[in-house]
């Protein structure tokens, strides 16, 4: 592994040695040393946990971190493209984390640099970083990421994590529920390759009606920002709102997961319950990141 960019680029034998390297280093047994290592966080669109869980992986790994947050206060604003933009920064730093609005920028990014580039999120493409996240949070609630029954709810036409976490799941044989407003359902290249990879999935519109089958819940919010008609965002949002009431029924290992930020999807009704773990999830994400950083820079031995 040399960048990480897609959830497309990485063999299974990879994603299970991210998952042990991530169980290692939370566990403490494993205990990289990156106070050599400065990563540049590059963050064209806004961010919570990606940037604050990356920026704290590299610092408890004994690392430094730069960020940039948008382009206001950089050469951007004078035409600086960016290639050069990116080119510069990586005369000073040993890894690249960006996140833009434009889909196969990260690749881009790739090509135009010589050190790691990590795909914090490009556009309504990839969230890499975030399905191995997600799979880390899902070997530690089930114990295992084969054969299980996954519903996935919200918007699975803009939502990058649920394009990158459905090709993840394709390697481990699950069975997979897709509910959506008919407008944002997944696209027809992430079916296309499950049908290939003959992963059974269904395309559903009420989620109660399975909701007792499933393992997991993987909710997104309606992505607002990759609207270009906010009459069209208004005709869809609180299209699926998840509450305490609906989860009467599930199995004892149910969970439901979530990339978070919410927004209204899940009623806050569900935190209290034992089925909530979208907020170990964001925390699961900052030894994920650790990992990831070890693998790309090569410090895992
Ligand atoms: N899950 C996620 O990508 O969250 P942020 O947008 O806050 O980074």
């Amino acid at each position: 592994m040399k960048n990480l960019i897609s959830m497309r680029d990485l063999s299974k034998k990879e994603i299970l040695d991210l998952m042990k390297l991530a169980e290692k280093i939370e566990t403490g047994k494993l205990k990289p040393d990156m106070s050599d290592k400065l990563g540049a966080l590059i963050f064209y669109e806004p961010s919570t946990r990606t940037q604050f869980s990356f920026a704290t992986a590299m610092k408890r790994l004994g690392g430094q971190t730069v960020t940039m947050r948008g382009t206001g206060s950089t050469s951007v604003k004078k035409g600086e493209s960016f290639a050069d933009t990116l080119q510069t920064i990586a005369q000073y730093t040993d890894i690249i984390v960006i996140r833009t609005a434009v889909e196969g920028s990260a690749r881009y990014a790739s090509e135009v640099v010589d050190i790691p580039v990590v795909n914090a999120g490009d556009g309504a493409n990839q969230h890499p970083t975030q399905a191995l996240l997600d799979l880390y949070s899902i070997v530690k609630t089930q114990g295992t990421l084969e054969n299980l029954t996954i519903g996935v709810v919200g918007d699975l036409k803009f939502g990058r994590t649920v394009h990158s976490l459905v090709q993840a799941l394709s390697d481990f044989n699950p069975k997979l529920y897709f509910a959506s407003p008919s407008h944002l359902k997944m696209p027809p290249y992430i079916l296309d390759d499950l049908r290939e990879k003959n992963i059974e999935f269904e395309e559903i519109r009420d989620i109660e009606k399975i909701i007792d089958k499933l393992d997991l819940m993987y909710v997104t919010r309606i992505q607002k920002e990759r609207f270009t008609d906010p009459e069209d965002y208004e005709k869809v949002k609180g299209s699926y709102i998840i509450n305490k009431n609906m989860l009467k029924s599930v199995k004892s290992n149910f969970k439901v997961l979530h990339p978070l930020p919410r927004v209204d999807e899940i009623a806050t009704d569900v935190d209290d319950t034992p089925y909530a773990y979208y907020f170990q999830q964001a925390k699961n994400g900052v030894f994920m990141r650790q990992a990831i950083f070890t693998t790309l820079l090569g410090s895992a031995e």
